[in-house]
């Protein structure tokens, strides 16, 4: 099985790349599935049921998300809709709505395991997520062998080390939040596909997405200035990873970086 993941897809450019070269992708690569991370596709910050159906419409199958998956109110039915294909990080404490896991086919009926995890290193202190992982992953291997971990996470060691806690014991763990593409996609030694940040689809002449005017004056003066997508250098990030349907393992995976004309 072939598997598109594209990272944070930012605002409108966000939106337009994926739109022009998911389908292009698919195509092109002959991939049987197409994930990506929503959690900055409503400017920047949330998301929504409309924003969603548009990103399903430009050829995504699942989507996953992160720390901002709570920032719009919006995101709240999305998460909780029948379709089930809008996910949240799987250790948040509690009843949060929605689910952190689910099981996505392709048109021939094979399934991909996904799972949504977030870091605890400089973010939030939530549920851990290499036990979440291990409480999971059983659940979605009564179903397939191919699984695919989003790591939503600031520290690249935190990454690093799940990559390795999992390797062996999924298909691919792929980083995604910090919005800056990492090259060190490999496949690790038990056949995990790995990579610490697959990077944004999003405008690159900014901060990490954000006006970088805006971002840098935040620096500067250490008080709150709004922040609004920037809309320059718009790039499609992200990965393929080829998976063994038999075993479950990596074949490969290949960094994915696609600029949008202007
Ligand atoms: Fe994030």
């Amino acid at each position: 099985m072939k598997v598109l993941f594209v990272g944070d897809i930012f605002g409108k450019p966000g939106r337009n790349a994926v739109r022009h070269f998911v389908p292009r992708l698919r195509e092109q690569h002959g991939l049987d599935l197409c994930i990506g991370n929503s959690e900055n596709v409503a400017a920047g910050s949330g998301m929504t049921m409309d924003l969603a159906d548009e990103l399903f419409a430009s050829g995504l199958d699942l989507l996953t998300s992160g720390n901002h998956a709570w920032s719009k109110r919006e995101a709240i039915p999305l998460l909780k809709a029948a379709h089930g294909k809008q996910l949240r990080p799987a250790n948040y404490p509690g009843d949060a709505p929605g689910r952190g896991h689910a099981v996505v086919q392709a048109k021939d009926g094979r399934k991909l395991g996904v799972l949504n995890l977030e870091g605890r290193v400089f973010m939030k202190s939530l549920d851990c997520p290499f036990r979440t992982a291990e409480r999971l992953l059983p659940e979605l291997r009564k179903e397939t062998a191919l699984i695919l971990v989003d790591m939503h996470c600031e520290a690249s060691s935190e990454k690093n080390a799940m990559g390795h806690f999992l390797d062996g014991k999924v298909s691919a763990v792929l980083g995604t939040h910090t919005h800056i593409q990492t090259a060190d996609n490999r496949v690790l030694a038990g056949g995990t596909a790995y990579t610490t940040d697959v990077g944004m689809c999003g405008p690159w002449d900014s901060v990490i997405g954000v006006r970088k005017e805006a971002a840098i004056e935040r620096m500067l003066t250490q008080r709150h200035v709004p922040f609004e997508p920037a809309t320059r250098e718009v790039y499609l990030q992200g990965a393929i990873v080829d998976l063994d349907d038999q075993t479950g393992k990596a074949r490969s995976i290949l960094r994915v970086q696609e600029r949008l004309p202007e």
